[in-house]
């Protein structure tokens, strides 16, 4: 399923979507990097699934909203030494409000994270792909970024960056070996609301799809060679059908849903 990949480098690995990846990955005997603040939770895993799996599992702590913490990763996914041929970029946040209203420096790390790890992780990822003619990058976006979200501003253009850039350089690698997916799930049972501060009740993990579902339709989208995986058909349906409204009930739609979300 996952072709010639040996060792991945999942970042945002200590939970959720990262968490399955990480999981789903090893019972494929792919090595792996393991990426995130919580190391300890990082260790946990690795411990379980070296145990499991019998893959080597590297634990590589790191805050993605600092700079020198990224250019360690960057370094890793550069190395020629147990050569990460898989990236995933998964970490991410989000936080709801009306943006004058917001922390900034949520909004900073919300960019730093979503937006500009990713994009110089996978800049600094592609090269040696591209050299070896394999390997390949799965971007986590959302269906998030495919509508101007009111109440979500930041999270939501965050999202759109990931979406339209993933989309882009799957096409510029196109027939060079190297794969570029994006994948863009939409509401998932992690510990994504709860970090952004939603409350359980408003948004009730029974309508959520499952992190290894989404993780399973991403790898197999991924071995396809696709460039887009809307895990769910719900999701790929509300996508259709807003695409076929006018954007101002679009745009009302997606701020009274994130309104309820912890919006003020
Ligand atoms: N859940 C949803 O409904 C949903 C829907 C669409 C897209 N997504 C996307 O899916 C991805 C994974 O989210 P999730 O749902 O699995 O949420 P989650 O359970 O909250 O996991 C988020 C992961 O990101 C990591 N992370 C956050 N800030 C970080 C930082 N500064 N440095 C390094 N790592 C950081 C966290 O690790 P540490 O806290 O240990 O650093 C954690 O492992 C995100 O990109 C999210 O936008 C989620």
């Amino acid at each position: 399923m996952t072709g010639r990949i040996e060792r991945a480098l999942v970042t945002g690995a200590s939970s959720g979507i990262g968490t399955a990846f990480a999981r789903q990955l090893a019972q494929r005997g792919v090595h792996l990097v393991l990426v995130a603040r919580r190391e300890d939770r990082l260790r946990a895993l690795a411990g379980a699934l070296t145990h499991s799996h019998g893959v080597e599992v590297e634990v590589l702590g790191a805050d993605l909203a600092d700079p020198g913490d990224r250019a360690r990763v960057e370094d890793r996914l550069r190395s020629d030494l147990q050569v990460v041929d898989l990236l995933v970029n998964d970490a991410g946040l989000g936080g709801y409000g009306r943006l004058d209203t917001q922390d900034p420096d949520l909004l900073r790390r919300m960019v730093e994270v979503n937006v500009t790890a990713l994009l110089h992780l996978t800049r600094a990822a592609l090269p040696g792909m591209l050299e070896r003619q394999r390997g390949g990058v799965i971007n986590v976006g959302s269906t998030a970024g495919e509508r101007p979200g009111p109440h979500a501003a930041v999270y939501g253009a965050s999202k759109a960056f990931v979406n339209r850039l993933t989309e882009a350089v799957h096409e510029e690698v196109r027939g060079t070996g190297v794969r570029v997916l994006l994948l863009a799930p939409g509401f998932t049972a992690t510990e994504f609301q709860a970090v952004a501060g939603v409350a359980a009740d408003v948004a009730p993990a029974g309508l959520a799809a499952d992190p290894d579902e989404v993780v399973a339709a991403g790898l197999q989208a991924f071995a396809a060679g696709r460039a887009v995986c809307v895990p769910r058909v719900a999701d790929r349906a509300l996508l259709h059908a807003a695409r076929a409204l006018p954007r101002v009930a679009v745009r009302r739609v997606s701020g009274l849903i994130h309104a309820r979300g912890g919006g003020r």
